[in-house]
Formats: C-alpha cells, structure tokens, sequence
C-alpha cells in the first residue's frame, strides 16, 4: 500500500515518535559516509503552487543527500497550472517519479492527487496543514524538553491556520495540553478540532494571547494573513491587534520556555523582535531541522 503524508494524522503516534528519534540520528550522520543514501536512482518532484524558501530548499538540499535527484517545479510552468486534470497528472508522475511533494491551496487538491498516485503524495502546505513544518517543530521540541510530550503545555497565539491544525493534529498524536488564543471569527478548522478530540486530545481555544502563554513550555505564532489572503491583510491586522507574542507576555510563560515560528516571520505584527531575536527563539533550529525531518520522511516512505 502506498503510504503518504497529506496530513499529520498520516502517521501514528508510533510512527511520529520514531520519525522524529530518526531525524536526529540522520542530523548526526549528516556529512559522514555512514549516511543512509536510500533515494540512489530515484527522482522525487517538488512543485510549488505558492511561494517558498525554507521548503524548496530543505527538500532539494534533503533528496540530494539521500542520493536522490529533486525535481523542483512551478506548478504554473507545466500543464497543471493550465488545467490538466489532477488525477492525470497524479498517473504521469507515479510512472517518472518515486515520489512527490506538492505546495498547494486547498487540501482536497492534495487529497485528489494522493488517490491517483502510486507514489507517496507529501504535503508540503496546504491552506489547511502544514505537516511538514509540524515535523521540524517538534523536533525542536524534543530536543529541548526530551520526548516526554504528555508533560508539556503549548501555546499557539494568532490565527487559526494550516499551522495552528496541524499543532492539534500533534497533540493528537502526542498527548501534550494545547491552548490556541485566537480571535472570534478566527478559529481553527472545526472539523479538525473534532477529530483531535475524538482522540482524546487535549485541546481548547481562549480569546486572549495570556491564557494561552501562561505556564506554558512552549509558545508558537506564525503570520496573520497567509499565502492567498492578501486581500484581507488590513482587516486582519485589526483583529489581530492585541494579539502579539510580546517580550512582556513571555514572562507569562514557564521560564525555561522557548519560542518558535514556522517563518516568514513580520517582526512588530504578530511577534516582536526582542522574542524572535530573542533568548527563547529556537526558530532557526526549527528551520534546519526541516531539512533533518523531511529527510526522514522521505526515507521511511519511499519504498526501498
Ligand atoms: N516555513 C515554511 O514553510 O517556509 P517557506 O514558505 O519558505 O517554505
Ligand atoms: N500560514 C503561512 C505559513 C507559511 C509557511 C501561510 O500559509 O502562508
């Protein structure tokens, strides 16, 4: 059966744990000739409906040291973004490729793809998930706190986007308190709180950034319009006054707490900088380990 990674809930609780212990066995191995090179011979294409920096780059970077060739594409530059048919180019792709990585808007075009594909189909962003980034995330996590996730309490301040579902997809999996401060009207997808739930997550939503930071060991943000909602970026600047992760709303948090964004970060909107520059910002370890991740994944969904 072929395995893919539309979402987070992809993979087990099991599986998570044993991804992310992987990631940091192959950062250790990163450079030495006992590095695994399990994509020798196969190609994996990486297209991108949306911009990117870190995900283009981790991935190009992360198949070519698995031994593999990337194929980074603009989805506009080929037949897709003329209208060819998903489920056709999901076929022509699986007789090229062993593997393929898509940016995108809606989730269900990542869906559609995957139930024509005979190849791993990898979610690299849709307007609802963000698991990649998820990956990356809680390996900064873990290697922080230790993998002993049921003890920790996080802290999501903003909107409730790709990023903020995918953080209730994780602690689905991984049993930690969730506590996501966003505006009314901003919500995560309701659908994804349900299943989350369904699972005994342990999820709630408040309306201020300080019941969420409060005790918390982790305290994560991302912007407040995302790709493809341009149009609203004033109006959302409004709702989302109020709701900046604040050197002064970091003293709420656990003291040993740490910080982290996904990037593109704006600096002064949803985070100020004496926090992302500051001393509880893991944010480029966060970035790097997008690379360790993803390599990872890769390697445990790829058949040999
Ligand atoms: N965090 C992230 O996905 O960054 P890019 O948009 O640069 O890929
Ligand atoms: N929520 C952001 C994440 C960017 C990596 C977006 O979708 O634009």
């Amino acid at each position: 059966m072929t395995r893919h990674f539309r979402t987070l809930f992809d993979l087990s609780s099991a599986e998570l744990r044993s991804l992310l212990a992987r990631s940091a066995e192959l950062r250790a191995l990163r450079g030495t000739p006992a590095h695994p090179k399990p994509l020798l011979g196969k190609s994996v294409a990486v297209l991108f409906d949306k911009a990117s920096t870190r995900t283009r780059i981790s991935f190009e970077v992360g198949v070519f040291e698995l031994g593999g060739h990337p194929l980074i594409i603009s989805a506009k530059d080929t037949q897709l973004g003329r209208g060819e048919p998903l489920e056709d180019t999901a076929k022509m792709l699986s007789r090229y490729c062993h593997a393929v990585v898509w940016r995108t808007f809606g989730q269900v075009r990542i869906d559609t793809l995957a139930a024509s594909a005979t190849i791993p189909v990898v979610n690299a962003l849709t307007d609802e998930h963000h698991p990649c980034q998820l990956l990356a995330d809680l390996l900064a996590v873990r290697d922080t706190f230790g993998d002993d996730f049921a003890a920790l309490r996080v802290a999501w301040v903003g909107d409730g986007n790709n990023m903020a579902n995918s953080w209730i997809h994780a602690a689905a999996r991984l049993g930690f308190e969730l506590v996501l401060a966003c505006p009314e009207g901003y919500d995560p997808l309701a659908a994804t709180l349900d299943e989350a739930r369904a699972l005994g997550a342990r999820v709630s939503i408040v309306r201020t950034p300080e019941e969420a930071m409060r005790g918390a060991d982790v305290v994560t943000t991302d912007v407040w319009a995302s790709m493809g909602q341009e149009a609203e970026a004033k109006a959302r600047e409004v709702a989302f006054a109020g709701f900046q992760v604040t050197a002064a709303r970091m003293a709420l948090a656990k003291p040993e707490a740490i910080f982290l964004h996904c990037l593109p970060a704006h600096r002064g909107e949803e985070v100020e900088a004496a926090v992302i520059d500051g001393p509880w910002s893991r944010v480029f370890d966060e970035a790097e380990n997008r690379l360790h991740t993803q390599k990872a994944l890769l390697e445990f969904l790829v058949p040999a």
